[in-house]
């Protein structure tokens, strides 16, 4: 247990911006060391090593509870379901049950880690558009709330399964409405020529509602969609909606069908940069909330259950990564280069997407120095690069730089590149730090292998 038992506070957003984008129970010591969760960051990275993310349970929870509480509000017969893409571990899988959330899962890993915990299966949806008959027959098999039916290959084997086992299983169908959320392509999924989905301007969501509502062991209780990731403007998800909706009133019409289940996917956006404009968790309650009650009144349907899917908004500034740095390399007139013992195989992000973050120094949180360097990586590539034209501290090897919002898609997409081991994850909750992933070992990567 490392703790801090009392704050100085000496440095706040309004002196350094970047400290906005941490987590919310983060203080800055009288030392100027940035402290999470009623922990000293420098004492952490004492006791655990660097690379190492932190995630601060509070923030974890405040998010939890505000989502359930802006949709809640407004919309009573609304479920949150958390995408475990985001990232999902033990000790999380138990957070969100305790939250009362329910689970996204996209494998039959991420399934089993939630089974690992006994959480409620009523309560997972069971995403992805390459489900295998192994993980299909192991959510059958656990009972698992919702099957999301993507295509039609799946739609016959399910059907086929559950028939073998004497199953009638409750499916939503994910529908591709064709909107474009304006993201980056990698992660667009609205759009009409993703793999994702039944898409309805060929023809083929209707007739994926055909096939479901007349299979034998499967009851067809409604639809999906999910634009992509990150959304940070509000009106694709309006337009995505009343496709959808006017969809399914016609497909009730056709079809025995009735709407009991609207699934609006994730994807709400989180500020990882201090120029960052994205709507707030209760900005896209207001919005989205005020839509569907004025589709659900023109289109005369009664009401259906909301299910929302958010991962990055719960997770994201919760987590903090942690670096030591070593080598500093200066091109006289050019770049100056700070380079830290982690990169892109703990954060693909920057190098995949173009991701922005910022940084700061966590044992030494002052004024900046005006002078940008580039926070690099340790691995072979020259696109290891973390953050690019930063201004920090003045800063020598041995500091600790911290990225925020990292608990989001960073650890999930990791890997051994260049044979690094992963980091150490730990959880900070007032003044105490616990380890909820040991770091990874040179043994822990060879005990695959095989001579
Ligand atoms: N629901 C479905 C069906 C999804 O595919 C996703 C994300 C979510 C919910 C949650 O989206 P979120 O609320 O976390 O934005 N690796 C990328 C993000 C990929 C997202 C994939 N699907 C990144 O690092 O930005």
């Amino acid at each position: 247990m490392v703790g801090v038992t009392s704050y100085h506070i000496t440095m706040s957003a309004k002196t350094l911006p970047a400290l906005a984008l941490f987590p919310l129970t983060t203080e800055v010591s009288k030392q100027s060391h940035l402290c999470i969760g009623g922990c000293d960051v420098v004492d952490v990275v004492t006791e655990f090593g660097t690379p190492l993310y932190l995630l601060d349970e509070s923030t974890i929870r405040q998010r939890c509870r505000e989502f359930k509480g802006e949709f809640g509000k407004r919309y009573p017969d609304t479920m949150v379901i958390y995408a475990c893409k985001a990232f999902l571990n033990r000790a999380l899988a138990l957070i969100f049950k305790e939250e009362g959330l329910g689970l996204d899962v996209v494998s039959g890993g991420e399934l089993s880690i939630a089974q690992s915990v006994d959480f409620p299966p009523d309560k997972v949806y069971f995403h992805g558009n390459n489900k295998t008959p192994q993980e299909l027959n192991l959510a059958l098999d656990w009972g698992v709330g919702k099957i999301v039916v993507d295509n039609f290959y799946e739609l016959e084997l399910l059907n086929k399964l559950a028939r073998k086992k004497g199953i009638t299983q409750d499916i939503l169908l994910r529908l591709t409405p064709g909107v474009d959320p304006h993201t980056h392509q990698y992660t667009t999924t609205g759009t009409i020529e993703t793999k994702f989905g039944f898409p309805l301007a060929t023809g083929q969501a209707e007739e994926a509602v055909n096939q479901a509502s007349s299979a034998s062991n499967l009851n067809l209780l409604g639809f999906h969609f999910h634009l992509g990731s990150p959304v940070s403007e509000i009106q694709p998800y309006e337009l995505a909606m009343e496709l959808v909706l006017r969809f399914a009133r016609e497909a009730s019409r056709k079809f025995d069908f009735e709407l009991s289940e609207f699934d609006i996917g994730g994807g709400f956006a989180v500020p990882y940069t201090l120029d960052s404009r994205v709507p707030t968790i209760a900005e896209y309650a207001r919005a989205l909330i005020g839509k569907l009650d004025s589709l659900i009144s023109e289109l005369e349907l009664s009401r259906p259950r909301l299910i929302v899917e958010p991962g990055r908004a719960i997770v994201g500034q919760a987590g903090v990564a942690l670096y030591k740095v070593g080598a500093i390399k200066e091109i006289a007139g050019i770049k100056k280069y700070v380079c830290v013992d982690g990169g892109m195989s703990d954060n693909i992000r920057p190098a995949l997407y173009g991701a922005k973050y910022e940084a700061l120094v966590a044992n030494k949180v002052v004024r900046t120095t005006g002078k940008a360097v580039t926070i690099a990586g340790k691995l072979c590539e020259s696109g290891d690069i973390l953050v690019k034209d930063i201004n920090l501290a003045s800063v020598h090897a041995g500091d600790i730089i911290a990225v925020p919002v990292c608990g989001a898609y960073s650890i999930p997409m990791s890997s051994n590149y260049n044979a690094l081991p992963r980091p150490a994850i730990v959880m900070l909750k007032e003044g105490g730090a616990r380890l909820i992933r040991r770091r990874e070992t040179y043994q822990d990567m060879m005990s695959l292998d095989l001579i």
